[in-house]
C-alpha cells in the first residue's frame, strides 16, 4: 500500500436528507462517524435537476465543523466559486466537462484558499483527467450520471478508479479519489479495493434505517475493501 494514500473518509450527501430537518440529519451523520458532508449543487442546465445554492451551504456550515465538499454540477462554475467558498465550502469540485480549460478553474479554486476537485462523468474518458492530476486535491469518479440520487452504481466505474489510482501512486500523489453515486456497502467495498479513498453516500445513508448504523456498515465495508484494519 502506498504510504501517501489518504485515510478513508465517508461523506454523506445531503441531497438525500430531509431538507426540512437538515440539522437533525447532520447531527445523526456526525454521530455515525461522518468525515465530511457532500453538497450537490445543480443548475437545471448542466444536469436536468435543480437543487440548492450558497444559502443552503451557509446554513449547513453553521451546523457542523466537518469539511464541506461542494459538487458543482453547473454550466458556469467560474461565476460561483467565490460565493460557495464564502458560504463555507472547503473543497470545490468542478466537472471536467464544463470548460476546455479546467486547469484555470482549479487555479481559481486554489486562489480562493479552497481545496480543489475535478469530477468526471461516466461518459467522459477518465484519461482526460491526466493533465490535472498533479494539481488537484481530489479526483471524483462518478458512479452514476450526475443529476439524481438513488441511481444504481455503474460497475465500469471500478476500472476508472483503478486507472486513477495507478496514476496517483506513480506520481506519489496524496490526492483523494472520491466515488460519487450508487455507493452502498457492496459498491463502496469494491471501490475501496480499486483505490478510492473518499466515499460519497446519499440514499444508502438517509433513505431507510438508522443513519448511524448505515454509516457504520459503510465504514466496515470500505475498510474491508481497502484491506485495512478497522480503526
Ligand atoms: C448525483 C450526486 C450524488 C448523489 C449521490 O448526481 O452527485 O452526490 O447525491 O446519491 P446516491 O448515493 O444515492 O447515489
Ligand atoms: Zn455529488
Amino acid at each position: 500500500m502506498n504510504s501517501s494514500r489518504p485515510k478513508l473518509r465517508l461523506a454523506p450527501s445531503l441531497l438525500s436528507a430531509d431538507f426540512a430537518a437538515l440539522g437533525e440529519s447532520i447531527a445523526a451523520a456526525e454521530r455515525g462517524g461522518a468525515d465530511a458532508f457532500h453538497l450537490d449543487v445543480m443548475d437545471g442546465h448542466f444536469v436536468p435537476n435543480i437543487s440548492f445554492g450558497p444559502a443552503l451551504v451557509k446554513a449547513v456550515r453553521r451546523r457542523t465543523r466537518l469539511p464541506l465538499d461542494i459538487h458543482l454540477m453547473v454550466s458556469e462554475p467560474r461565476r460561483y466559486l467565490a460565493a460557495f467558498r464564502d458560504a463555507g465550502g472547503d473543497t470545490l469540485v468542478v466537472h471536467l466537462e464544463v470548460e476546455a480549460e479546467a486547469a484555470h478553474l482549479v487555479r481559481a479554486i486554489h486562489e480562493l484558499g479552497a481545496a480543489s476537485g475535478i469530477a468526471v462523468r461516466p461518459d467522459t474518458p477518465v484519461e482526460r483527467t491526466l493533465p490535472l492530476l498533479a494539481e488537484v486535491d481530489q479526483v471524483m469518479v462518478m458512479g452514476v450520471m450526475p443529476g439524481f440520487s438513488g441511481q444504481r452504481f455503474r460497475p465500469d466505474a471500478l476500472a476508472r478508479i483503478r486507472w486513477v489510482r495507478e496514476q496517483l501512486d506513480k506520481a506519489g500523489s496524496a490526492a483523494d479519489i472520491s466515488v460519487d453515486g450508487g455507493v452502498t456497502p457492496e459498491t463502496g467495498r469494491d471501490s475501496a479495493a480499486a483505490g478510492a479513498t473518499f466515499f460519497v453516500c446519499g440514499s444508502s445513508v438517509f433513505d431507510s434505517g438508522s443513519v448511524e448504523e448505515n454509516l457504520g456498515q459503510l465504514r466496515a465495508s470500505v475498510e474491508e475493501g481497502a484491506g485495512r484494519a478497522v480503526r
